[in-house]
């Protein structure tokens, strides 16, 4: 069975071709053992092979230091909002011991996904400061003073296209507990895993297929939801995790404490065996920077056809997003991209526009189809 053109949706997004077909064999016979990788236990010893496998590829690849460790939840990236909050809580009363009374997060905000996580800390009524905002989402807004127990901030704006520029992935301000949302460009370019307590993506665009999370946790942090007292923890008002997402547990329990997708797992395997394959992330980077500038000089070059809102030093390498000129041609756009097999190029819905999804799995091939069309498109 072949594959029909080029899928540039945002998430779940493009994989690796030979990825999946070798997964779709795997789903149906693993390992000769007359049980496909949906049907295998989470606890038998190949799973825990593909398990270990996975993290120690993670481990190679982003030069994950012994300070941090590996491991996968379930929850997506919305529960990486939660799981965040949950551990930080569990952080500062333990090093407290026992005497903090509340925890404040302080929250850069540069798009939808850093929004969301906000909103959910107040879900969790847990104080958050918003230190930096854009007042439109097409920039990365000036960062204030510091004045929380942590930092956290989305690298990736999916939906509006903004993320935070460099040739690696650090943190905007200098400060000892910053939590990252990499859900949306995880692998594409170097990251100092050093300067971050808590780093979290959804595995469903460069990564792998929805149902998993990926996590990298300073030891410290993760030692403190392993040992707080949770009756304590509870009864002088902070919120305490729920089972599936405590790193604490993850970690003691080989991110199998509860029933996980080894399937999810296996595609997370094939998809970073063949990154390190074919040159790590050095070569990830050069190549997603590469069809980034094809894309935004296509769309650049067109100025009488289409709007770009984001300011050229926000401009996502993953996510490209414009409008057309004239919104009536946005239809048309995509029904003649359609018709070219180019899909997935709808933007986010509360956006709208044109949003191209330039992943670790989008091949020159794609890239230079997308190109051609946004240049040809009259
Ligand atoms: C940057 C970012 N963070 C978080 C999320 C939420 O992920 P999930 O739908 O897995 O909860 C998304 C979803 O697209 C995202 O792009």
């Amino acid at each position: 069975m072949s594959r029909q053109g080029f899928y540039f949706g945002a998430g779940p997004a493009a994989l690796p071709t030979p990825v999946v077909e070798q997964a779709a064999q795997e789903f149906i016979e693993f390992d000769n053992q007359g049980v496909g990788l949906g049907e295998l236990s989470h606890r038998s010893g190949q799973a825990t092979k593909i398990m270990n496998e996975a993290k120690a590829q993670i481990k190679e690849l982003l030069k994950v230091p012994d300070t941090h460790e590996i491991l996968f939840l379930q929850g997506g990236g919305t529960g990486g909002f939660a799981a965040c909050l949950y551990a930080q809580a569990a952080y500062k009363f333990y090093k407290s011991n026992g005497q903090a009374k509340s925890v404040s997060g302080d929250y850069i905000v540069t798009g939808v996904w850093s929004l969301k996580a906000l909103a959910e800390s107040k879900r969790l009524g847990i104080q958050s400061n918003v230190i930096a905002k854009a007042e439109k989402f097409v920039e990365i807004p000036k960062i204030e003073k510091v004045n929380g127990d942590f930092v956290y901030y989305c690298d990736n704006e999916t939906v509006h296209g903004i993320e935070i520029q460099g040739e690696k992935t650090t943190p905007p301000v200098d400060f000892d507990n910053v939590c990252v949302d990499i859900s949306s460009n995880m692998f594409s370019r170097p990251i100092d895993v050093s300067k971050y307590s808590i780093i979290f993506g959804g595995a469903q665009k460069n990564l792998g297929i929805p149902g998993v999370t990926l996590y990298i946790v300073r030891k410290d942090i993760i030692e403190a939801q392993e040992k707080v007292d949770i009756d304590q923890l509870r009864n002088a008002g902070f919120p305490v995790a729920p089972s599936f997402l405590d790193v604490g547990l993850a970690v003691k329990n080989n991110s199998a404490y509860n029933t996980v997708s080894i399937f999810a797992i296996e595609v997370i395997k094939l998809v970073t065996a063949r990154l390190l394959a074919n040159g790590g992330i050095p070569e990830q980077t050069k190549i997603s920077k590469s069809k980034a500038e094809k894309l935004y000089n296509a769309v650049d070059s067109r100025k009488d056809v289409y709007v770009t809102n984001v300011k050229p030093e926000a401009r996502s390498r993953m996510n490209v997003v414009f409008n057309l000129k004239n919104p009536e041609d946005e239809e048309r756009f995509l029904k003649e991209a359609t018709a070219l097999k180019l899909r997935g190029l709808k933007g986010h819905r509360s956006v709208g526009g044109i949003r191209v999804s330039n992943y670790n799995a989008v091949t020159e091939e794609a890239c230079d189809a997308v190109v051609k069309f946004i240049l040809d498109f009259k």
